[in-house]
């Protein structure tokens, strides 16, 4: 299959099993470099294990299609070449790290994306300088990587790394949630911001407060595995007043 050279995350009929099920079904999907694209869906309907599957995680396995990054196909690659070659995943749920520091993790994780890497004095001007942007206190940067952060910090912690990797392509599962006002205010200029600097984002939300400051070029709707319906920010706005009740039927297999 012939792969496009323009600066996209590209999935073409991406098939994704997990254990011994399928989990996404065919499924094609653009994101081009400084685009927002979202993707909204039912609980359960295989929106967190196609952004696993998309970062390489070893139990949501690509098993048909591919997913390319600029030109560059990837989807035989492991996580760590991935995040490599630009793509990054802020989890639905980012696991607790017992004993590993947050600064050494995130120090070697933008040291991998640079030509001259930071020292430790610099990195932690920048460590800090990117904490205070997201809100959380400078304390933070002595912490150990999401152990005993609360919901929100661990949100804040995640928007704080995609500020320090400025990664080509994000993948943002639920960043928006259990966020107080506050916390979504900077979600939401800190995409805007990440957005305008290249960055394409498949942001995956149940909500549509963040879009209506957003903006999406395009939402996208997933239902069992499979994409039922794309269009322009509108499709978010009725998705929030009328559920996914008519979106159902088209995606029944
Ligand atoms: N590792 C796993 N083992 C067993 N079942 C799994 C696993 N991962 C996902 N599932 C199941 O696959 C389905 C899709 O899960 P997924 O987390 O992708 O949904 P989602 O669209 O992200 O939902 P939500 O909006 O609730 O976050 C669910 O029924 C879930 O229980
Ligand atoms: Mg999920």
């Amino acid at each position: 299959m012939a792969i496009s050279r323009k600066k996209t995350l590209k999935l073409s009929n991406v098939k994704v099993r997990r254990q011994d099920k399928l989990a996404i079904g065919g499924l094609d999907l653009e994101v081009p470099a400084g685009e927002l694209h979202v993707l909204m869906g039912p609980n359960g309907s295989g929106k967190s294990s196609l952004a696993y599957a998309l970062m390489g995680h070893p139990s949501y396995r690509v098993v048909s299609g591919s997913v390319s990054l600029d030109g560059r196909r990837i989807s035989g690659l492991g996580p760590d070449q991935r995040s490599v070659l630009g793509l990054f995943l802020s989890p639905q749920v980012p696991p607790e790290v017992s004993g590993v520091g947050l600064a050494s993790v995130l120090r070697a994780a933008v040291n991998r994306h640079r030509p001259k890497p930071a020292d430790a004095a610099s990195f932690r001007g920048e460590l800090l300088g990117a904490l205070e942007a997201v809100g959380l206190p400078p304390s933070f940067a002595d912490r150990n990587l999401n152990e005993n952060f609360s919901g929100g910090e661990r949100k804040r912690s995640e928007l704080m790394q995609l500020l320090l990797l400025r990664p080509k392509y994000a993948v943002l599962d639920e960043i928006d949630s259990g966020l107080d006002v506050d916390g979504l205010k900077t979600v939401a200029e800190v995409l805007e911001a990440v957005r305008r600097s290249g960055t394409g984002i498949l942001l995956i939300t149940h909500y549509g407060r963040l879009l209506r400051v957003l903006k999406p070029k395009r939402v996208h709707i997933m239902i069992e595995g499979r994409l039922v319906r794309s269009g322009g920010p509108k499709l978010a706005e009725s998705v929030e007043s009328s559920g996914f009740r008519g979106f159902l039927v088209q995606g029944k297999k």
